[in-house]
């Protein structure tokens, strides 16, 4: 009898698949501390970037009572780098929840994972598929992707995401969800790239409606949304001993919790002060704004806002965004 669709995928990824620090193939992980880590690193940063920042946190945080018990600050520390910092906040929240409420044993429900902190829909089908092997289909991009060429869905991607979460639930492997889980995103990664996939090397190449297409790289369709752009202020204040003023931001929206150079969208935040244009400028994309801000500098030694002055050589030991280190490698050239 001819393999199923989930069978084919299955015998690939047993010889193809990628080996992962958070993977291992033939089953569910022995350790969903490991799986839940992993999930909220890649939840919107890509597998090469996240390895080594998994390693470094499981070094430092082997189980969960050491991630509970650890400060916010020192998380964020080994966060620091990878972006969308709420997510190291959800997840020492949850482990301080699993710890407290659960006495460190994982819920294998749907309900109760869903009220751990930073956990939606995708991540609780990916978490239950790889911990725990239940059979839930988590539909991710590389999902998407590989779930609309297969079945030559051309229609935009927003429009018809019940019909492509339908498919691929009926694809998933009631048998071996967690490899299934695994397989079908690696499909995604190494074959149905986004661009020049290789379908001669995808198990589904027999059934896929969209094989060899010229039109390929146009599925799945997704209507871009332009970017807003921003601009602002940014401050790189140093006092008579050649230290610079951090402050620490509120808890809540982009970056909360990090350190920073004070910054701000508009007006002045110093009118009191004697300050100077540096003519440099730092522009960082995130995930709806393309934020510009151009480097103001002024010396002084006291500061109405809370923060501290830390030593140039010190500023690694408190967690700056990727925008605040640029901005200061920027002020420094
Ligand atoms: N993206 C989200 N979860 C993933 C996983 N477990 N392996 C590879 N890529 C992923």
């Amino acid at each position: 009898m001819k393999k199923s669709l989930s069978e084919q995928l299955l015998k690939w990824y047993a010889k193809s698949g990628r080996d992962l620090p958070w993977r291992i193939k033939g089953g569910a992980h022995p350790n969903p501390y490991a799986v839940l880590v992993s999930e909220l690193m890649l939840q919107q940063t890509g597998v090469k970037t996240v390895i080594p920042y998994f390693e470094r946190f499981m070094t430092r945080f082997p189980t969960i009572r050491d991630l509970a018990s650890a400060s916010l600050e020192e998380v964020y520390l080994y966060w620091q780098g990878l972006g969308y910092y709420s997510r190291a906040r959800s997840l020492h929240t949850t482990a301080q929840m699993i710890v407290g409420e659960y006495n460190g044993i994982f819920p294998q429900n749907k309900k109760d994972v869903l009220k751990l902190k930073g956990i939606g829909p995708y991540t609780v089908a990916s978490f239950l598929a790889l911990a725990f092997n239940q059979p839930e289909t988590a539909v991710d991009g590389n999902v998407i992707r590989v779930i609309c060429r297969l079945y030559r869905l051309t229609e935009p991607v927003s429009e018809i995401m019940d019909v492509i979460r339908q498919k691929a639930e009926e694809l998933t492997d009631r048998k071996y969800p967690a490899d299934y889980a695994s397989a079908i995103m690696d499909l995604g990664a190494m074959v149905c790239t986004p661009k020049n996939p290789q379908c001669l090397l995808c198990p589904w190449q027999e059934f896929c409606m969209s094989k060899g297409a010229a039109d390929l790289e146009k599925i799945p369709n997704r209507a871009k949304l332009a970017k807003k752009k921003r601009c602002g202020r940014v401050y790189v204040i140093c006092n008579s001993k050649g230290e610079v003023f951090i402050r620490r931001r509120t808890e809540k929206g982009l970056l909360s919790g990090l350190y920073e150079f004070p910054w701000c969208e508009e007006g002045e935040l110093f009118s009191e002060y004697k300050i100077f244009a540096t003519e440099k400028k730092v522009s960082h994309i995130f995930t709806h704004i393309n934020l510009c801000l151009d480097i103001y500098t002024f010396q002084a030694e006291e500061i109405s806002l809370d923060g501290v002055f830390v030593a140039p050589e010190a500023l690694k030991d408190y967690p700056l965004s990727t925008l605040m280190k640029k901005v200061y490698r920027a002020f420094c050239a």
